[in-house]
């Protein structure tokens, strides 16, 4: 795990020391609010409908259990004892007083931690896959590079006013668990003729024009991707649109001006960058990747997981849907649902931090992670603990057994906290969970993704959930579009609008038809619901939603 360094620690400090003295001269009066925004925002900290906001970036979604502890300290001393993990491996605090803010961010500090880059338009956190240094389908772990990347975008003088806000994200597996084709910079870690290098995908993002990215190059040598990376972002800043903020993220510029244009500039600015360059940031990276060691993994006897698994269908049905193959034999990755049914997505109290930070301290290598369907993960378990690991999380309401089923839903905060808000989101994921669970039928439907939004900005990825729930307000009224067959995998696609959009009230109902359709149309129980709706296409599934619809038809 990466350490800061003494200039990372002295630079947070002087940064740090100097918003809060921007916010002490905005309690006083002599900032307005509408100089003290720019400056808060270069903080993290926002505005939201009922009280300030502090966003905090989680570094491609790794903490340490010390990390862990701290941000429960901080939700118990700052906030309302809890916080909320979003879907861009950042920590939200929902209801901080400014006056407390500058306190907040040396807690953070104290645990190489900040909220910088966490708005505005600049680089912003750099995600990546949740079981990276874990997963067996792995080439590498990405953290190193997103690492350096970080290190190299944080307070960048060039990159402070891009057109938009920049966000990258980076896998080293062959399945995509990081969304990269909905990022403005995707990069993957591919290996060509023995060498390691990078995919580099750009202009994706979701949002008001939801884009899948397009590969810019297929294959880029491990030293060059730095260079590169400064090329596509200098093209993105001379090129972006400023005079429309609806058309500036560089998914526009690229679809305006066609890949082939974006190459031939950015192979150009390449050119002219690459002798800048000159290695040290190979340098680094090989520090950094000290840093990233794998645990030493241990031999135990796997008998008493194998007696729990045997007897206990609690536990058989949690290790069922929440562990993950690990590259070490023996190990296993746990992804501990933050979505207990009728829970608010991604909320965890301080209670629920200090067991996780205590169990990945006890049987986890210390090491923790956030994904961005807003769970958290135990990246190295024995499987021989996994059964004391279980009766604890289980005690503090951690031990949901549905990971990657339809009750693990991805909803943004929506109108209960957001002012861009058109409609609530967390009702509306609370209703369906506890409803599928009432109908004992998640288990049977199997993998299934539900992404919900409050607004077009699609902060809920709704535009890549297999079933994609969009609220807006129609004169006043609530109103709830649906879109089916999006996925954010290596073979990702933005889901189609299934047509008119559902009350509040009609919305949890519309849902249950679409599932029923599925289990009538799939072909197998092992088909799942995205590959039916891929097999059959919109038509039956459109059917199951307007019943009055089909029977006009008929
Ligand atoms: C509560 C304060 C928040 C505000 C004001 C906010 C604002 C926005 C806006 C304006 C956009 C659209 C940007 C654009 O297309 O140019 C956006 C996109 C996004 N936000 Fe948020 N957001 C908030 C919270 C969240 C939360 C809680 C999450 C995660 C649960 C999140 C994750 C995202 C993601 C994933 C996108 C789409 C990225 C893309 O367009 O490629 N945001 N947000
Ligand atoms: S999608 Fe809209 S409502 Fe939801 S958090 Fe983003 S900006 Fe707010």
């Amino acid at each position: 795990m990466y350490a800061y360094s003494d200039f990372d620690t002295q630079f947070i400090a002087q940064r740090n020391a100097q918003f809060r003295s921007q916010v002490e001269r905005r309690i006083d009066g002599s900032l307005t609010e509408d100089e003290f925004k720019p400056l808060r925002l270069m903080n993290g900290l926002y505005l939201q409908l009922h009280a300030y906001m502090l966003r905090v970036a989680i570094p491609y979604g790794t903490l340490n259990s010390g990390q862990m502890n701290k941000l429960a300290d901080i939700a118990d001393k700052w906030d309302k004892g809890y916080g909320h993990f979003t879907t861009r491996q950042n920590i939200q605090y929902n209801w901080p007083e400014l006056r407390d803010v500058p306190d907040m961010l040396d807690a953070l500090a104290e645990v190489d931690m900040h909220a910088i880059q966490t708005s505005g338009n600049t680089i912003r956190n750099v995600t990546a896959d949740h079981f990276a240094g874990a997963a067996a389908d792995e080439i590498a772990d990405p953290r190193p590079i997103a690492e350096l990347i970080r290190q190299w975008s944080t307070d960048h003088p060039e990159f402070q006013f891009l057109p938009r806000k920049f966000k990258v994200a980076v896998s080293g597996a062959s399945h995509d668990r990081a969304v990269l084709k909905a990022h403005d910079i995707g990069l993957q870690i591919v290996e060509q003729d023995g060498a390691r290098g990078y995919r580099v995908i750009v202009g994706g993002g979701l949002g008001r024009t939801p884009m899948i990215g397009k590969v810019l190059y297929d294959f880029v040598a491990s030293e060059d991707l730095l260079p590169t990376l400064e090329a596509i972002v200098s093209v993105y800043n001379l090129l972006g649109r400023r005079d429309n903020k609806y058309k500036a993220r560089i998914k526009i510029t690229v679809h305006e001006n066609g890949i082939e244009d974006i190459r031939a500039r950015v192979d150009a600015r390449y050119k002219l960058i690459r002798p800048q360059f000159t290695g040290v940031d190979q340098q680094m990276l090989s520090r950094i990747e000290a840093d990233f060691a794998l645990p030493e993994f241990v031999t135990k006897s796997l008998a008493a997981y194998e007696t729990a698994y045997t007897n206990d269908p609690v536990f058989r049905a949690w290790a069922d849907t929440n562990l993950s193959d690990h590259r070490a034999p023996g190990y296993a990755i746990v992804s501990i649902s933050l979505k207990a049914h009728g829970a608010t997505p991604g909320d965890a109290t301080s209670h629920q931090m200090r067991v996780m930070a205590d169990l990945a301290a006890e049987y986890g290598h210390n090491e923790l992670r956030i994904s961005h369907e807003q769970n958290v993960i135990l990246p190295h378990v024995h499987r021989a603990d996994l059964p004391a690991l279980h009766a604890r999380l289980k005690e503090a309401g951690l031990g949901t057994a549905n990971i990657g089923l339809i009750s693990d839903i991805i909803a943004c905060p929506g109108m209960d906290y957001c002012a861009l808000a058109t409609a609530r989101s967390i009702p509306i994921a609370q209703e369906i969970a506890t409803r599928f669970d009432d109908l004992k039928l998640e288990h049977d439907v199997g993998p299934l993704k539900i992404k919900i939004s409050g607004c077009i900005n699609a902060c809920g990825h709704h535009h890549v959930g297999h079933i994609g729930i969009l609220g807006l307000d129609r004169a006043g009224v609530e109103n709830y579009q649906i879109t089916l067959g999006g996925d954010g995998t290596e073979d990702a696609s933005i889901g189609e609008r299934a047509g008119p959009g559902f009350s509040a009230e009609e919305i949890i109902p519309a849902i249950e038809r679409l599932v029923m359709a599925y289990l009538d149309l799939r072909s197998e129980r092992a088909e799942t619901f995205l590959q039916t709706y891929r097999r059959l296409g919109l038509a039956p599934f459109k059917a199951a939603l307007y019943p009055q619809a089909k029977a006009d038809a008929a």
